[in-house]
């Protein structure tokens, strides 16, 4: 995601904010800006592409300043540009703002603004905070910051500088990261720990509600009332390394824990607020085309084609309409049945894989309306689509895939039931049904996640295996591809998935002692008859990890170890049941002293054929 630094001080602020904007560089990003205060001023520089355009960009600007704010954005509403680069101002020049995070509202509060006769600049939702500062303010900025948060819905850190108050910055924070570095006559304002550590390793951690006021000699945290908040100091005992990847050991570990808040982000203003409907503005196909659909084909590579396959399996049912997952080498070389009234959904973390690429440019060759569902704004693929759909999953570091996977289930299931909307295919309760457990999603996986100690354990008892079988049926076997995926990819082990009905054809004559074989078993539908297919693997002294659905405690009778996910609607199970997975060959690579984040052999993202 976007990266923030703030300095008050006595040093040059902008060689300070360089600094600490290069130590946030490795979270990725597309443009980065400055603004500082200066005779009276705020000067500033932003610009589209490396933190070394804007450092050419400042050369020969007067270091005078001791005072400003810098960011590196990573784009969501509007595509990477300068104009589109934080720092955003209101009208007057008066206000300057720093933003991480997404405000939902902020089309509503754009209107509304206009309305006013303010005027925009660019195509991001941040815009609206420096014009509300503008409208609030009444000589005091963190009474006027105060007045803006109670405006907001969504995720922010955000940062403030005023013309007119030279030393003082103001900050908010709610369900994005913001932390506060304590200086000696100096102060920092930060959305990661590492832009800090140069500097000092004393910090307080915002949370929440809080609101900071920072000025070098002073920092004063309050409530959203405005009631002063005491805050411990937290002091960061971690390398610069692990500080990178939030203390844990390894960014693929990070991308695993942040998906609580990416689900919740993909989500964000997609959904009504009664769970009515999906609403996808980004969708621009007419209702006669929508209707004319009569077939869909979902392309991809890697991780994004396992996402492909669920995406088929939730598409046919819920708007049954024919629908073919493909392997993006494959497509073009096949022959497929495309034509105009075909929608191919191409899906890609990057946007910039070459097979995918090159299946979208065959598609809409052949007369398609192409979506994208990718994580990249300004990406090859997210241009040269129809209409994009976008994954909020934040930059994703580690090869193996986690974050973007489980994002891309959310849009398939969004793309689904905004078609059977539409299309007047499913029922209102029902689509009030799935609505309401997708947005329960996020603090789901959460409790998975507090289960990560168990799950490690078992984990170690099978890093000397050489082989290792995923088993499920319907949508647990597509699950069952990624969980293979991920273990072959970072920990070296062999592992193949197969439907659990399809074993005895052949791959049983593999099942001997102690052979793992993962069991997932999440269906109700088909719960019983992959209990009795967990049997047949049993009988051959396999060591089996089950997965299941809480309260389905009869697995236990048949597998080794047992591992729980909350229950939700059987469709929503993937998103659930892929990070015990996700876990499982983290913990795995990790005892087998594999380089987990990268892999041997293989690219974060592959631009040839
Ligand atoms: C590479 C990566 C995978 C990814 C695949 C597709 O193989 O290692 O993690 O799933 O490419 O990448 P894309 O960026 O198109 O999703």
């Amino acid at each position: 995601m976007c990266g923030i630094v703030g300095y008050v001080g006595s040093r040059a602020a902008v060689p300070v904010l360089i600094e600490g904007l290069s130590k946030l560089e490795y979270r990725g990003y597309d443009s980065a800006g400055i603004v500082v205060w200066e005779d009276n001023q705020l000067k500033l520089e932003k610009k589209l592409g490396r933190l070394s355009v804007l450092q050419e960009a400042l050369q020969g600007t007067e270091l005078n300043a001791r005072c400003g704010i810098g960011h590196t954005r990573w784009a969501t509403h509007g595509r990477p540009s300068d104009i589109n680069a934080h720092p955003h101002t209101d009208c007057t020049g008066r206000f300057a703002v720093v933003h991480n995070g997404i405000i939902e509202n902020y089309l509503e509060l754009k209107e509304w603004l206009e309305a006013k006769g303010h005027r925009f600049k660019s195509e991001t939702d941040t815009e609206v905070l420096p014009h509300l500062v503008e409208h609030y303010y009444r000589g005091d900025l963190k009474e006027a910051l105060q007045k803006v948060v109670e405006r907001l819905e969504g995720s922010y850190a955000i940062v403030v500088i005023c013309r007119d108050e030279p030393g003082r910055l103001v900050a908010a924070r709610q369900d994005s990261p913001l932390v506060v570095g304590l200086g000696e006559g100096e102060n920092f304002l930060a959305s990661d720990i590492p832009a800090l550590l140069k500097h000092t390793r004393r910090t307080l951690i915002i949370d929440d509600g809080e609101i900071v006021d920072l000025t070098a000699e002073n920092v004063a945290v309050s409530n959203g009332t405005g009631k002063p908040v005491k805050k411990e100091v937290f002091e960061v005992t971690w390398e610069e390394s692990q500080a990178e990847k939030g203390g844990y050991a390894h960014f693929m570990l990070k991308e695993i824990y942040e998906q609580p808040r990416a689900l919740r982000d993909t989500l964000s203003g997609r959904i009504t607020p009664e769970n009515h409907r999906v609403i996808l503005k980004e969708l621009n196909i007419d209702t006669h085309l929508v209707k004319k659909i009569n077939r869909v084909f979902i392309v991809a590579c890697g991780t994004a084609y396992h996402a492909g396959l669920v995406g088929k399996q939730v598409i046919e049912s819920l708007v049954r309409v024919p629908v073919e997952a493909d392997i993006a080498s494959e497509f073009r070389y096949r022959g497929p049945l495309v034509g105009p009234d075909s929608l191919v959904v191409v899906v890609s973390q990057s946007g910039e894989t070459a097979d995918t690429l090159a299946a979208l440019r065959e598609a809409k060759r052949l007369g398609a309306r192409v979506i994208a569902v990718t994580n990249v704004v300004g990406s090859s693929i997210s241009r040269e689509a129809d209409d994009v759909i976008y994954t909020w999953a934040g930059p994703e570091i580690a090869v193996a895939s986690t974050k973007a996977y489980t994002t891309q289930l959310i849009c398939m299931y969004l793309l689904g039931l905004w078609l059977a909307q539409q299309r007047g295919t499913l029922p209102q309760n029902e689509i009030r049904e799935i609505l309401v457990e997708l947005r329960e999603l996020s603090a789901k996986a959460e409790t998975i996640l507090d289960n990560n100690s168990a799950i490690e354990e078992i984990s170690r008892q099978y890093k000397d295996k050489e082989n290792a079988f995923f088993i499920g049926r319907g949508l647990d076997y597509v699950v069952a591809e990624e969980g293979a995926l991920k273990l072959k990819e970072i920990s070296y082990i062999h592992a193949e998935a197969y439907p659990a009905g399809e074993l005895k054809h052949g791959t049983l004559a593999l099942i001997v002692k102690d052979v793992p074989v993962i069991a997932l078993a999440t269906q109700k539908a088909l719960f019983e008859k992959m209990v009795s297919n967990i049997k047949e693997v049993n009988a051959r002294e396999a060591s089996i990890i089950a997965l299941a659905m809480e309260g389905n405690t009869e697995i236990e009778k048949v597998a080794d170890h047992t591992i729980y996910i909350p229950a939700t609607h059987p469709m929503l199970a993937p998103v659930l049941t892929v990070i015990p997975l996700q876990l499982l060959a983290y913990h795995v690579s990790v005892a087998r002293g594999c380089d987990v984040d990268k892999p041997r052999n293989l690219a974060k993202s592959v631009t040839v054929e």
